[in-house]
């Protein structure tokens, strides 16, 4: 296996996604790091990790024994130098390319020179983040979806000197966190978001022009195609800075 080297996880930014990748590695077993330079986001991450595990416990896939251990499996601080020992770090601020330019080139001088750098970016180029680096060969995109104990797809980004062993041990991860893999090459949005976002543009633009509401807009293609295609306007304000940002 790929991944077998990799034990300890490090998840840079505790939001939405951070805390949801978190407790997708715990539940593979492995142990994790998760670094925020907000101690309330931090603590907001980790009751969003017991809260989603305690509705796996009620489905009945999970134990409680398991859920606690799983929690447990998960280390939270505000200090990036506690990535140290960290054999992957998947970073996950917000979509800013100054943001993760810095908090790539402070990694990159915390990591043991093996560790791999991925990011979760939406769209920004790997390429341009590895640049940031003195270990381009090892930094790559990771990008999941939200949210990620949920959905299924993990699309692996590969910059222009990503390393096929660095590529075959994040896909080799992936697959450990029960995810479907697909692979895009570096370009603006890679595929989800260059597909996705036209189709959310256009949707706006059909608000503005009066064709319907947002709530008829919304409830139009799950209905019309499958209850996985939202495009949600009526969603919230976050949401939509997340959109605007990508
Ligand atoms: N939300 C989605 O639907 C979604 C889906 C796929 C990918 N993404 C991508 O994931 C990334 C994170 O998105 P999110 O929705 O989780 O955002 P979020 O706003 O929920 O979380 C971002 C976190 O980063 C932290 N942060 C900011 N600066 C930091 C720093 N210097 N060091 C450490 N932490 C810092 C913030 O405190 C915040 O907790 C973005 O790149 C986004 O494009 C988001």
């Amino acid at each position: 296996m790929a991944s077998a080297w990799v034990r300890v996880v490090g998840v840079v930014g505790g939001g939405q996604m951070g805390s949801g990748i978190a407790q997708l590695a715990a539940t593979a077993q492995l142990d994790v790091i998760l670094a925020d330079v907000d101690q309330q986001a931090l603590q907001r991450g980790m009751r969003n990790i017991t809260s989603s595990l305690s509705k796996f416990v009620k489905k009945q896939v999970l134990s409680q024994e398991e859920a606690d251990a799983t929690v447990a499996r998960v280390r939270a601080t505000t200090s990036l130098s506690d990535m140290r020992d960290v054999n992957v770090v998947i970073e996950c601020v917000s979509e800013n390319e100054a943001l993760k330019k810095r908090i790539f080139g402070e990694l990159d001088e915390i990591l043991q020179p093996k560790a791999i750098l991925a990011s979760n970016t939406s769209s920004i180029s790997i390429t341009r983040l590895a640049a940031a680096t003195q270990r381009p060969k090892q930094v790559i995109g990771m990008h999941f979806m939200n949210p990620p104990p949920i959905m299924k797809l993990v699309e692996i980004v590969r910059g222009m000197a990503t390393d096929d062993n660095v590529f075959a041990t994040v896909k080799c991860l992936a697959e450990r966190f029960n995810k479907v893999v697909i692979c895009s090459r570096d370009y603006p949005g890679f595929i989800v978001n260059r597909v996705l976002m036209p189709m959310i543009n256009e949707a706006f633009f059909a608000l503005l022009e009066g064709v319907g509401t947002p709530q008829d807009i919304d409830t139009a293609f799950p209905e019309a195609m499958g209850r996985d295609s939202v495009i949600m306007l009526a969603s919230t304000p976050k949401r939509r800075d997340t959109i605007m940002d990508i």
